[in-house]
C-alpha cells in the first residue's frame, strides 16, 4: 500500500496508459480521480472505487474546476498525472495542417501546463505533493512526421524541469514519464493512419533494444514510483520507460 490514502488525479484515465496508471494507484491504496473527457471514465473510476471528473484539458477552466472538486471531494491532493494526449494526425512539416498543429499542442501541452498550474497553486500551499506528466521517447529524441507531438512531447519535459526547480522549496516533485511505443487506442490509431499500416506496425513491435513492446503494467509500475515515497529524492527526471531506445 504505497499510496494509502493518497489523493491522486489522473487525467486522460478513461483508456490506456492512464487507466492503468489510476488501477496501479487505486491498487495500492490511493483515492483516485479518474479525469477523462470520455464518459467511459465512469466505468474506470466505478471498478476501482475512484472518483469520475469530466474534465477537458484544453480548457483551462475544466481544468481548474477538476482540481477544485477534487479538493472539494477529499481536503487535499498529493498528487497529478498530467497524462491525456493524442497523436494527431501525420504529415511533414509542410504539409501538415495549423488546424492539427493547435488540436495537439492544445491538449499536450496547454493540458499539462493548465493541469500543474491548478494542481501546483494547491501543493504550494499544502507544502506537498507530487505531479508527474506523461511525455514520451518523442519528446527526447524527434519522431518524423508528427510535429506538434514530438514538439509537444519535448515541452512538456522542459515545463516538468522548471517546476521541479521551482517548487522543490515546497517539497514539491515533478517528474515525467517517457514511454515507447505501447498498445493502446492511441497507438492503434497512429499505425491505421499511417502510410503502410503493417509496415508500421511490424516496425514498432521491434523498435526497442529490449525484445518485446513496452507493457502497460511496465509503465503503471514505473508511475507508481515516481509518485510514491519509493523516489523521494527524486525530482526533474524523465524516465525512459524504452528498453534502451534512447540510449541509441
Ligand atoms: N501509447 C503510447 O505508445 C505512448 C507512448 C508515449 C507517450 N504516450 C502518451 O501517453 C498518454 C496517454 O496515451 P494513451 O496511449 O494511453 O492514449 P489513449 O488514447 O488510450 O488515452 C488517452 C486518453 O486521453 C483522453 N483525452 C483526450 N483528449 C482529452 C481532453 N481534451 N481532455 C481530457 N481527456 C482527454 C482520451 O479520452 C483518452 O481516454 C498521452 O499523453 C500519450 O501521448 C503514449
Amino acid at each position: 500500500m504505497k499510496l494509502k490514502d493518497r489523493v491522486a488525479i489522473v487525467t486522460g484515465a478513461a483508456s490506456g496508459i492512464g487507466k492503468a496508471c489510476a488501477e496501479k494507484f487505486a491498487a495500492e491504496g490511493a483515492k483516485v480521480v479518474v479525469a477523462d473527457v470520455s464518459e467511459k471514465g465512469k466505468e474506470v473510476a466505478a471498478a476501482i472505487n475512484g472518483h469520475y471528473i469530466h474534465v477537458d484539458v484544453t480548457n483551462h477552466e475544466s481544468v481548474a474546476a477538476m482540481v477544485e472538486e477534487t479538493v472539494r471531494q477529499f481536503g487535499k491532493l498529493d498528487i497529478i498525472m498530467n497524462n491525456a494526449g493524442i497523436d494527431g494526425l501525420q504529415a511533414p512539416t509542410d504539409e501538415s495542417t495549423i488546424e492539427n498543429w493547435h488540436n495537439v499542442m492544445k491538449i499536450n501541452m496547454d493540458g499539462v501546463y493548465y493541469g500543474m498550474k491548478y494542481a501546483l497553486a494547491v501543493m504550494k500551499a499544502q507544502k506537498s505533493g507530487v505531479v508527474l506528466n506523461t511525455a514520451s521517447i518523442a519528446g527526447m529524441v524527434a519522431f518524423p512526421n508528427i510535429p506538434p507531438y514530438s514538439a509537444s512531447k519535448a515541452g512538456v519535459i522542459h515545463l516538468t524541469k522548471a517546476a521541479a526547480i521551482e517548487y522543490a522549496q515546497y517539497g514539491i516533485r515533478v517528474n515525467a514519464i517517457c514511454p515507447s511505443v505501447v498498445m493502446t487506442p492511441l497507438v492503434e490509431h497512429f499505425i491505421e493512419t499511417s502510410e503502410d499500416p503493417e509496415a508500421t506496425r511490424k516496425r514498432f513491435e521491434n523498435l526497442n533494444p529490449l525484445p518485446g513492446i513496452v507493457t502497460l503494467e511496465a509503465v503503471a509500475n514505473a508511475a507508481l514510483f515516481l509518485v510514491s515515497d519509493d523516489s523521494a529524492f527524486i525530482s526533474g527526471v524523465a524516465l525512459p520507460i524504452d528498453g534502451a531506445y534512447t540510449a541509441q
